[in-house]
């Protein structure tokens, strides 16, 4: 099963016997690490109340589409954005129907339609209900819309009659849930990742570093294994738990944050460097705590290697993607670095007061050769998606460039 860490889950709730289930499913949603907000229709407030399904899911929960108060919080356009994946738990023949019809007259049915998050149903019904030839078209067409059917099973009914129509279990719903986020799109390919700062030692408890967090390259190596990479994180010191599915090599300073990171993009194919490299340490590294008595002291400083430089500088050379934290004049400055460094595409961030370092949100300009992408201010786990959508498909592209080329 793969990992609801970080992800941000919408429960679309709808008026079914099943809603019973519901507040399970959010609990499980949230051991599994996701954040959930859920969305009920009227119907399912029959069935299951609001306060328990805001209890378990520790949000209030969303009712209402024509209503200011609601509107001016999380309105449903915000609730759409907010979403990395909508599920619907359980869907209603009626709610189907809605879906099919491409219907904005309730809250739920117009999330899904103002959302680019997937969209999961878990239908659940009477098997007469089911197996009825209109909600076998209505799901057709939902399903040709490119949204999930998670089941039904089959089984004993809460009617009393037996077949198609039972929802899946909450358990299964959650691993299927989790499988929403594994795209495949870097499936067999190897990527490594630098995150963090580096710590330049001046004495034994003194150093130079910066104020990266490793959350951006951390969240960057999460998305790539989830895409079905084999991924191996080179990071500096921070404070975050490791990945899991990810091999993550600890380092210190900026020389053992090059050796690791070129030993291993030797043998990969796309390098992703996130991390904050110190351009420059001491000279000399005191070996005791230096001591207060001289008035004025000198700190000699040397350049450290460059690491986006040498790996693209391999050969073969991986697919080569630089960060670069600016304060201004951003693409000029990323396209500089592009050409200078000979690497295929800088994710150019910019840095300020409250974006990128230590903030949980950012937004990137994607500069490439004859190509600038905006990826607009988002959560970075789901900057980090988008990034790795990108990287595959350049990667791609690339790759095909370069067959066409030994063929012709
Ligand atoms: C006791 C009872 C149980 C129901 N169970 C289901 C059900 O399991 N699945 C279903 O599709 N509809 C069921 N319905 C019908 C829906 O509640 C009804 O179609 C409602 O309009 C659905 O609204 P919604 O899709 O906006 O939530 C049930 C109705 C009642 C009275």
């Amino acid at each position: 099963m793969g990992t609801l860490i970080n992800k941000r889950l919408l429960l679309g709730v709808t008026g079914g016997i099943a809603a019973y289930k519901s507040a399970d499913i959010v609990r499980r949603l949230r051991e599994a690490g996701a954040e959930v907000r859920v969305i009920m229709s009227p119907s399912a407030t029959e069935f299951i109340t609001p306060l328990t399904m805001q209890a378990v899911s520790g949000h209030p929960v969303h009712q209402h589409l024509l209503d200011t108060g609601a509107e001016s919080g999380m309105g449903h356009i915000e609730l759409a954005r907010w979403a990395d994946a909508v599920l619907v738990a359980p869907a209603s023949a009626n709610f189907l129907a809605r879906l099919a019809q491409g219907r904005a007259d309730d809250l739920l049915s117009t999330v899904c339609l103002a959302t680019e998050a997937p969209i999961a149903v878990a239908p659940a019904m009477n098997q007469q209900m089911w197996n009825n030839n209109a909600t076998q078209s209505n799901l057709a067409a939902v399903n040709k819309n490119g949204i999930k059917i998670f089941g039904p099973g089959e089984g004993s009914q809460a009617c009393g009659e037996v077949g198609p129509g039972r929802m899946l279990e909450p358990a299964d719903l959650v691993t299927l849930t989790s499988e929403l986020f594994a795209t495949g799109e870097l499936a067999g390919l190897t990527v490594v990742v630098t995150a963090g700062p580096t710590w330049e030692a001046i004495d034994p408890v003194r150093g130079l570093t910066n104020r990266s967090s490793g959350k951006m390259g951390y969240a960057v190596a999460e998305a790539a294994a989830e895409a079905g990479a084999k991924v191996i994180l080179v990071s500096g010191p921070t404070t975050l738990t490791e990945p899991e599915r990810v091999r993550t090599i600890r380092v210190t300073s900026a020389q053992q944050m090059h050796d690791a990171a070129l030993a291993q993009a030797a043998t990969a194919n796309i390098f992703i460097g996130v991390a904050a490299v110190a351009d420059y340490r001491p000279a000399q590294t005191a070996s005791k705590k230096i001591k207060k008595t001289a008035e004025r002291i000198t700190l000699e400083l040397v350049r450290n290697p460059d690491i986006l430089a040498d790996v693209a500088a391999l050969k073969p050379a991986p697919f080569t993607v630089g960060f670069a934290a600016e304060t201004d004049n951003i693409e000029a400055q990323a396209r500089q670095k592009l050409e200078s460094k000979k690497i295929n595409l800088i994710a150019a961030n910019r840095v300020g007061l409250d974006l990128g370092f230590e903030s949980d949100e950012n937004s990137l300009l994607l500069v490439e050769h004859g190509q600038v992408t905006e990826l607009p201010a988002q959560p970075k786990p789901k900057l980090a998606r988008a990034l790795i959508r990108h990287v595959a498909a350049s990667y791609r592209a690339r790759s095909g460039a370069e067959i066409y080329q030994l063929r012709s």
